[in-house]
């Protein structure tokens, strides 16, 4: 069995083992008044104190110019990238950059426990205080040195080890309270990484034009939202 194919057996098994009530548990409770975020895809449920579940919509709205169409969301994906289940590739990209992760950048990656079908498990980004981390669209501006110097160790850790995310962008990037005066970024979407998520930008097999997308996306955010 591959490793990858056995982490995931290794949650599944943990998951149901965990105690059956448990594993239950956090699949009931993903339900509308747990619901703590929204994005294109997927509707995220807190289902314990630490986690979180991404389950992906049932169909997804596409807006034209006078009408819109509901697709079923895996058939869209499957349509648009050849990707027919979202959590499950975006699973696989993670535990891709996982192991090249810096010790003392960790901190800024949000983990991915699992995914069973269409639903995936993170944990959950909170402040000091408990409550769920904001994303940076929720913010106008961060006037926090720290913070703009991990979002700098980020951008150099991705291109030094040519990871293309290309998700970077201020709805998946959490603003983590550590103490009142510190600050970091958390990424929480590894959906789009690879050129692969662009289907109809074929260059971005280019290395370096794939580098200076994600220099772009960086240079935006900073723009944006850099005091
Ligand atoms: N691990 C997490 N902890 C706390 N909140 C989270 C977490 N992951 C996601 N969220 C919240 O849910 C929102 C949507 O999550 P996510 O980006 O994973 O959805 P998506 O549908 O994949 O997004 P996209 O629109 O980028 O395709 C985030 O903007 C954030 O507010
Ligand atoms: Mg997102």
């Amino acid at each position: 069995m591959k490793p990858r194919s056995l982490e995931k057996h290794i949650f599944i098994y943990k998951l149901l083992s965990s105690s059956v009530i448990n594993a239950l548990q956090l699949i009931q409770n993903i339900r509308e008044e747990n619901k703590i975020g929204e994005g294109t895809y997927r509707d995220i449920y807190q289902v314990s104190p630490d986690l979180c579940a991404k389950k992906i919509k049932s169909t997804h709205k596409k807006s034209y110019k006078i009408f819109s169409i509901s697709y079923p969301t895996n058939t869209y994906t499957l349509i648009k990238f050849g990707i027919k289940n979202f959590n499950e590739y975006e699973y696989q990209e993670y535990l891709k950059i996982k192991d090249a992760i810096p010790n003392e950048l960790a901190n800024s990656f949000a983990n991915i426990e699992g995914v069973v079908e269409d639903i995936l498990f993170q944990k959950l980004v909170k402040d000091l205080s408990e409550n769920i981390s904001k994303p940076l669209t929720q913010k106008k501006r961060i006037d926090n040195s720290y913070f703009w110097n991990r979002i700098n160790q980020l951008k150099e850790f991705f291109l030094d080890e040519k990871i293309y995310n290309f998700n970077v962008k201020p709805d998946n990037i959490l603003i983590k309270e550590l103490d009142s005066e510190t600050f970091i970024p958390v990424i929480t979407d590894y959906k789009r990484i690879g050129p692969r998520t662009y289907p109809f930008q074929p260059q971005l097999v280019f290395s370096d034009i794939a580098q200076k997308k994600i220099v772009r996306r960086f240079d935006r955010l900073i723009l944006e939202y850099k005091y």
